[in-house]
C-alpha cells in the first residue's frame, strides 16, 4: 500500500515530503546569508513563520536567532571558513533564541551547498532540540555529584585515623606495619585527589564555574606563565619558545581559567617529554578567532589513545607503565576542554607516537560570549 504512495510521487516531491516530516530544523541560506528556505520543524523550533524568516539574516531576528551568529552572516563562504576545522567540529551545541525569547539548547551543523561546478552557492543549517537530553544529563550529574560528595567524609575520617596510627598514637609500629600503613595513606590521598578533581569537572560541566571575562593580553599571559615554568624547564635542560604576532593580541577571556589551560598544556609537555627537547607555544591571530598551540618533541600519544585523552581520568596506558602511578590524575586535559568550551572555543590534538604532540585551542573573538 505504502509503496503506492511513493510511486505516485516524483523525486522532488519525495524530497519535500522527507524535509517537511523531519523532526530536524532546516534553514537554507543563499550566498549572502539570507534565508531562502525553512522547513516546518525550523518554524516550530524558532517560533517564526516561514514568511517571518524568508529573506532575513539570522542576526536580524529579534535578539539573534542563534547565539553563534551575533552578526548577520554576510558572506557564507567567509562564515564557513571562519570556524576552524577540527575532526569533531561538525556537530556543535548552541542556544537558539526563539521568537518568544525562549532559550532552546540545540545541536546543529552547517554544510555548504555546492552547485554543479562545486562552487559554494549557499549554506544549510540543521538543528535539533536537545532540551530533554540536557535535563536528563543534569539529573545524572546531580546524582553523581551527591555520590562524590558523600565519598569525601569517609575518606577524610579514614585519613585522620591513619595519621594517628602512623604517629604512634595507638602504640609503636614495626617497620613492616609502618610501610603498609604508608601505602594505604598514599592510596587514600590519591582517592581524595580523584574525588576533588571529579567534583571540579562536574562543576565545570554544569556551568557552575562562571567565567568572569575581561580584556587581556594573551601575550602577557603566556610570557608570565613561561616565567613561572623557567626553573622547571631549565632543570630539565629543555627550551620553551614563544611565537606570537608582533602586535598585541587582546582576548576576552577569564584570565585565571585561560592560565589554567596553558599551565596544564605546558605542564604535560614538560612532564611527558625527555630532557633536552623543546616546547613551542604559538599564537595566531585569525579573523574571528585566536589560535594557540603547545607543541613538544616528546613521545607522542599512541593513536588508540587519541580519542580519549580529553576524557576525565583517562591516562595513556603507555604513560601509566613508564611513569609512576602518582604522576597526575588524568583530569588536566578534561579541565582544559571544559574551560575552552566555556569560552566557546575548541581544543584538539595532533600527535603521533614518536613524533611529539601538539595541542591547540581556539577562542572566538566575540565580546559577548558570556551572554549564554
Ligand atoms: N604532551 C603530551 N605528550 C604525551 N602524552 C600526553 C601529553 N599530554 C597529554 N598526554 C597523555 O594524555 C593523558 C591525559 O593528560 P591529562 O589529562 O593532563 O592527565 P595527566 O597529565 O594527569 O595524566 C596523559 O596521561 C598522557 O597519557
Ligand atoms: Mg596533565
Amino acid at each position: 500500500m505504502d509503496k503506492h504512495i511513493l510511486d505516485s510521487l516524483d523525486h522532488n516531491e519525495i524530497y519535500k515530503l522527507v524535509i517537511n516530516s523531519l523532526p530536524v530544523g532546516i534553514i537554507i541560506f543563499d550566498k549572502g546569508g539570507h534565508i531562502i528556505e525553512v522547513n516546518p520543524a525550523a518554524e516550530r523550533l524558532t517560533g517564526y513563520s516561514r514568511a517571518d524568516l524568508l529573506g532575513k539574516c539570522c542576526g536580524e531576528m529579534g535578539g539573534g536567532l542563534f547565539d553563534m551568529i551575533t552578526q548577520p552572516v554576510e558572506k557564507v563562504e567567509e562564515y564557513l571558513s571562519s570556524t576552524p576545522s577540527t575532526p569533531d567540529a561538525d556537530v556543535k551545541e548552541a542556544i537558539l533564541i526563539s521568537k518568544s525569547g525562549e532559550r532552546i539548547p540545540i545541536l546543529y551543523f552547517d554544510s555548504a551547498l555546492l552547485d554543479k561546478e562545486n562552487h559554494i552557492c549557499g549554506m544549510v543549517k540543521m538543528f535539533r532540540d536537545i532540551s530533554y537530553e540536557k535535563r536528563m544529563r543534569q539529573k545524572h550529574r546531580i546524582l553523581i555529584s551527591m555520590f562524590a560528595h558523600d565519598l569525601k567524609a569517609p575518606v577524610a575520617i579514614a585519613g585522620g585515623f591513619l595519621s594517628r596510627l602512623l604517629l604512634g598514637k595507638a602504640g609503636p609500629l614495626n617497620e613492616k606495619q609502618r610501610h603498609y600503613l604508608s601505602v594505604i595513606e598514599n592510596e587514600l590521598k590519591k582517592l581524595d585527589n580523584h574525588i576533588h578533581s571529579f567534583l571540579d569537572i562536574l562543576r565545570m560541566e554544569a556551568g557552575e564555574i562562571k567565567l568572569s571575562l575581561e580584556k587581556c593580553s594573551l601575550k602577557k599571559i603566556i610570557y608570565d606563565i613561561a616565567e613561572e615554568f623557567e626553573e622547571k624547564v631549565l632543570s630539565r635542560n629543555m627550551k620553551l619558545r614563544i611565537h606570537t604576532p608582533e602586535r598585541n593580541v587582546i582576548v576576552m577571556v577569564d584570565k585565571e581559567q585561560i592560565e589554567r589551560v596553558l599551565v596544564n598544556l605546558i605542564d604535560n609537555s614538560i612532564k611527558y617529554s625527555p630532557p633536552g627537547t623543546a616546547i613551542d607555544i604559538t599564537v595566531e591571530d585569525h579573523n574571528r578567532y585566536i589560535l594557540c598551540s603547545v607543541k613538544d618533541e616528546g613521545p607522542g600519544i599512541p593513536e588508540e589513545d587519541l580519542p580519549y585523552i580529553f576524557d576525565p581520568f583517562y591516562r595513556s596506558s603507555a604513560m601509566e607503565k613508564s611513569k609512576g602511578p602518582d604522576d597526575g590524575t588524568g583530569v588536566g586535559l578534561a579541565v582544559v576542554k571544559s574551560i575552552v568550551e566555556a569560552h566557546r572555543g575548541e581544543v584538539w590534538v595532533k600527535s603521533k607516537k614518536g613524533e611529539g604532540t601538539t595541542i591547540s585551542f581556539s577562542i572566538p573573538k566575540i565580546e559577548d560570549i558570556d551572554k549564554n
